[in-house]
């Protein structure tokens, strides 16, 4: 049989196609100096991000994450109803139920497909991609789409400094391919820690502190989070997750030709990759633009990556989360 035109278990899930998009409002550290008492220098020094991007007038998560996923469509020279399976990592679902990926489906008419949300908080779009390859490599499906999307600023405390200059909204996009040479997701690792939960969290409206019974505290419908303790997890995840995923790969360090890191702190991307001694041309950043994005910061970036030109035919890109969960995960992937 004619391995090119069959699709058989063994395959690899090739990146053939991604797509991005973020809200037109945007929001200055200057805007930020104006609501709270912060500055723009010291948002900038703390953590390199300048604005973000706020979703208005009608976008939702669902509404940014279709405009991602025609955009990857696009640019892989699909069709929607060529699709098989849509994830959507996501922590700021369009409602309760049914799933954002259900609006996705609809929205771009993806009628083909089955769909499903993934809740991993910053790392919901390597979670939702390592998923997606295994059906991919198992032989069960021939493509997917894989979206990472977020509106957080629907989650934030506007009054609170030390967490609202952090995030923004926007939404990313993959087209995965069952391909058969040697590009492709080599190996994606996971790995959660859910004993830390208390460390980053938006407890209001759960199961736990159900929407009819009064909020012990008003501040639980808002993301709380305490940034010492993730930043110094970050690090260390992000490195033993990316070397461990390089490891299982047969690689090391030396074999990176772009990180794509989940956009949380520039300090946090920067000390981790001096620890993985990696020169800054090496290192995918846009967190200037978009702050923390959640689960569609990794998708952005590397969208913006591979559209800029930052990764050529052949390269091997690391991709790397971590967030809520405690949750992480790395793939990597050789283009
Ligand atoms: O993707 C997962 C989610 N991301 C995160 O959880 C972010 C991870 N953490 C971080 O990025 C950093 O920890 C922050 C940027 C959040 C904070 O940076 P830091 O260097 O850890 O600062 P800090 O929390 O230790 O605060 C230092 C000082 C404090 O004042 P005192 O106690 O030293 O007088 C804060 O009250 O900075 C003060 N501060 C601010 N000052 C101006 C906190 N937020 C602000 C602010 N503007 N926005």
């Amino acid at each position: 049989m004619d391995k090119k035109n069959s699709h058989l278990p063994g395959f690899t899930a090739a990146v053939i196609g991604s797509g991005s998009s973020a809200p037109s409002a945007q929001l200055t550290n200057e805007d930020l100096a104006a609501m709270v008492d912060t500055s723009d220098e010291w948002i900038t020094t703390r953590t390199g991000i300048k604005k973000r991007h706020i979703a208005k007038n009608g976008e939702t998560t669902a509404s940014l994450a279709s405009e991602a996923a025609r955009k990857a469509l696009e640019s892989a020279g699909m069709k929607p109803e060529e699709l098989e399976l849509i994830i959507v990592g996501t922590i700021t679902p369009e409602m309760v139920f049914p799933s954002t990926a259900a609006f996705v489906q609809d929205a771009i008419g993806a009628k083909n497909a089955w769909v499903f949300d993934l809740a991993a908080a910053c790392s919901g779009f390597i979670y939702s991609l390592g998923i997606a390859q295994q059906f991919i490599e198992t032989g069960q499906h021939k493509n997917a789409l894989v979206i990472g999307a977020e509106t957080l600023s629907k989650i934030v405390n506007w009054k609170d400094r030390a967490s609202c200059i952090l995030f923004g909204d926007g939404a990313g996009a993959v087209i995965l391919k069952a391909n058969n040479d040697e590009k492709g997701i080599l190996r994606s690792r996971m790995g959660s820690d859910g004993s830390e939960w208390e460390v980053l969290n938006c407890q209001a409206y759960g199961s736990r502190n159900p929407s009819h019974k009064p909020l012990d505290d008003p501040n639980m419908i808002y993301m709380q989070i305490n940034g010492r303790s993730v930043y110094q997890q970050a690090v260390r995840r992000i490195i033993e997750t990316t070397e461990q995923c390089l490891a299982d790969c047969g690689m090391g360090f030396g074999d990176i030709d772009l990180l794509v890191s989940h956009q949380m702190n520039a300090r946090i991307i920067e000390s981790a990759a001096k620890r993985l001694k990696l020169p800054d041309e090496k290192v995918f950043m846009n967190i200037a633009e978009y702050g923390n994005t959640s689960a569609a910061s990794v998708p952005i970036a590397l969208d913006e990556a591979l559209r800029s030109g930052r990764i050529k035919s052949g390269d091997i890109v690391v991709l790397v989360a971590f967030g809520a969960g405690l949750t992480w995960g790395a793939s990597v992937i050789r283009f």
